[in-house]
């Protein structure tokens, strides 16, 4: 093996194509490997090896030091552009190819033994196939580049609800974002011992420096491949991803990992990973609560997770913005559902976040972020659309290109983000990396619909619950393929998440509900994007979102009064309007009711999608409907 790509590194060479070691590129002291006691891992690492053929092997240490080598490294690419250090300290601009903007949910299968168990609403291969696939693409796939080891845990890693995994990675800026999204070190490889169980994560960019026959091309500064395949195989708890370098196709830690997989092994062994914030809220008596809430992406989650309350004396802090593992612990009177954050750091989508919206997420990302696909000042500095309200006169787009406020396209991708570490933020829980974790009081499911779903109601019980998670849904809108107005289904936000059948999934909530029984979570449906006729926002939103928070946990403390209709609970009207919020009268009617003919509508329509999901539907899911339905025909109308 020769070193190419990275003057810093030192490797031993262990054969050809086999592995080299050295922590974070230096000689590890001798004696000693990397995890050496783990035969199962370093078979493994010789074998990604063997079949990649990189030029080196290095095994990540999560440093200080390692992080910073390899940012010099990636700004010596032409990855990274450094950002002025006086406006932006220790922070980088990356622009991928407009290719490797998103996520592919078109190339991500579950490559589960049996079609049935990735179920109707995911890309199913068979393992054999795709394992036949995956060998051609991956042979050679490395070769000029280095090969990372990158050791890292999906929660604290002293917790016992942490899960550790390897991701070998050929991306330097995969190993970085690993360094601010998730735990990378030794200390991971410590865990671990001689045969600690970690779920096997193969990433490469797809895009060799060397060809078959020993010709070498000069890099790019976004590698990547038009060929792409995101696979999880849930069985063996492995994933491989090919192609791209960009967020959750190659930062397996977070979608392929704690949602996906962990999906699974959560069935398996009686437990949540969901894609859901969580927010400590704390009353002004002083009484501190949790709240786990899913929506579909581009639906607000970071700035909930970062929300300034307006009801006077409440304050929020910040657990996770997008992912939450939750494990009921304990029985009887004692039980109780306690969830953790599995990241380290926040991914963030950068337009729309701004003074206004989340000022926590803008001081957040003032230094130490990795910024992705957004726009470059002349001054070095960045920006987005919804940063200022000022449009800066002159940028570089996020293609590299001049951009002028005429340009007719946006400076910044819609898809662009900050990656930065939770401890940069403001709001951050001090209980955020707490190995036992925080306990849900109520959990809450929103989707985007401009009609037939208020603003808060509160499930009748935890079936009535599920069925309102397994229903989430929004209109489609202009922005993304489709027609307009058509609901788009994104049960439990889940729908590109889940690594299993979705209607097990929808039965294994149940379940945990059964095991929690009266000491389980409220469970809440919200919508904060009801229309009025003339298509304007009824309710403002963010930091007013508080008030369905505070009033959801009045639910909970026995405090807060609601009025039951046949769609669940509903807040009270009072003397303000709503939850103390001054609104017009027919204002406040919307935000508590839906129209009796377009909720018939809609139940056809839920009626009509349960069927297309198959036999393993959950009686309890289809009998919630059939109750919806009943409900709605015994309420007086007008
Ligand atoms: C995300 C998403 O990137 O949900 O978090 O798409
Ligand atoms: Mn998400």
């Amino acid at each position: 093996m020769t070193m190419l790509d990275e003057p810093l590194t030192r490797t031993t060479s262990t054969g050809p194509g086999g592995t080299s070691t050295g922590s974070a590129g230096r000689e590890p002291a001798a004696g000693h490997r990397p995890g050496q006691r783990h035969r199962r891992l370093h078979a493994w690492v010789a074998s990604v090896a063997e079949l990649t053929q990189p030029d080196a092997v290095v095994w990540c240490d999560g440093s200080r030091e390692e992080y910073d080598r390899l940012c010099e490294l990636l700004v010596a690419n032409g990855t990274f552009v450094r950002l002025n250090p006086e406006l932006r300290p220790r922070s980088f601009l990356a622009r991928s190819t407009p290719d490797d903007v998103a996520r592919v949910e078109s190339r991500t299968f579950i490559c589960s033994e049996h079609e049935a168990d990735a179920g109707p609403t995911n890309n199913w291969r068979a393992p054999g196939a795709m394992r036949a696939q995956l060998q051609d693409v991956f042979a050679g796939a490395m070769r000029g580049r280095t090969m990372y080891v990158v050791p890292f845990s999906m929660g604290p890693v002293d917790s016992p609800f942490a899960r550790y995994g390897v991701e070998i990675t050929d991306s330097p800026y995969v190993v970085v974002s690993m360094h601010l999204m998730t735990r990378v070190g030794t200390a991971v490889l410590d865990r671990l011992g001689a045969d600690g169980g970690f779920v096997e994560a193969v990433h490469s960019v797809g895009h060799p420096l060397v060809d078959s026959s020993g010709r070498r091309r000069a890099d790019v500064p976004w590698p990547c491949s038009p060929t792409k395949y995101i696979c999880h195989f849930p069985e063996s708890r492995e994933i491989w991803s090919y192609g791209s370098g960009y967020g959750g196709n190659a930062l397996l830690g977070k979608k392929c990992f704690a949602l996906r997989i962990a999906s699974v092994l959560g069935r398996d062994e009686g437990w949540l990973a969901e894609h859901m914030l969580v927010l400590e809220l704390t009353s002004p008596e002083g009484r501190t609560h949790h709240v786990a809430a899913a929506f579909p992406s581009a639906c607000g989650k970071t700035n909930l997770a970062m929300l300034q309350p307006t009801v006077p004396g409440w304050t929020a802090r910040t657990v996770g913005d997008d992912i939450a593992w939750m494990h009921p612990v304990g029985e009887g009177d004692d039980a109780e559902l306690r969830a953790i954050n599995p990241e380290a750091g926040f991914f963030g989508v950068a337009p729309g976040t701004g003074e206004k919206t989340n000022p926590t997420a803008v001081a957040m990302v003032a230094s130490d972020t990795i910024f992705t696909n957004v726009a470059l000042t002349d001054d070095g500095d960045v920006w987005w659309e919804g940063l200022t309200e000022d449009v800066p006169a002159h940028l570089v787009d996020w293609q590299g290109q001049d951009w002028t406020p005429d340009a007719g396209r946006p400076a910044a991708h819609p898809n662009s983000r900050f990656t930065v570490s939770a401890e940069r933020c403001p709001s951050i829980a001090s209980t955020w990396d707490a190995p036992e974790g925080v306990r849900i009081d109520a959990i809450l499911f929103g989707g985007r619909r401009a009609t037939n779903v208020p603003l808060v109601v509160e499930a009748r019980d935890w079936a009535h619950g599920v069925y309102l998670g397994a229903t989430i849904s929004s209109e489609q809108t202009a922005a993304a393929e489709g027609t307009v107005g058509e609901l788009r289904r994104d049960p439990f936000a889940m729908l590109p998440f889940c690594g299993y059948a979705m209607p097990d999934y929808w039965a294994h909530w149940l379940r945990v509900g059964e095991r929690l029984g009266d000491r389980a979570p409220r469970i809440f449906q919200v919508n904060w994007f009801r229309k009025g006729p003339d298509g304007a926002y009824l309710w403002p939103g963010f930091g007013e979102n508080s008030r369905v928070l505070a009033w959801a946990l009045g639910r909970v403390e026995g405090t807060a009064d609601a009025e039951e209709t046949p769609l669940g609970r509903v807040p009270a009207r009072d003397d303000a309007g709503l939850l103390g919020l001054a609104l017009p009268d027919d204002v406040v009617d919307r935000l508590r009711h839906a129209d009796p003919a377009a909720l018939a509508e809609e139940y056809d329509l839920t009626a009509a999608w349960l069927a297309t999901l198959g036999d393993r539907v959950p009686p309890e899911v289809t009998a919630e409907l059939t109750r919806a339905r009943e409900l709605l025909a015994a309420a007086p109308r007008g």
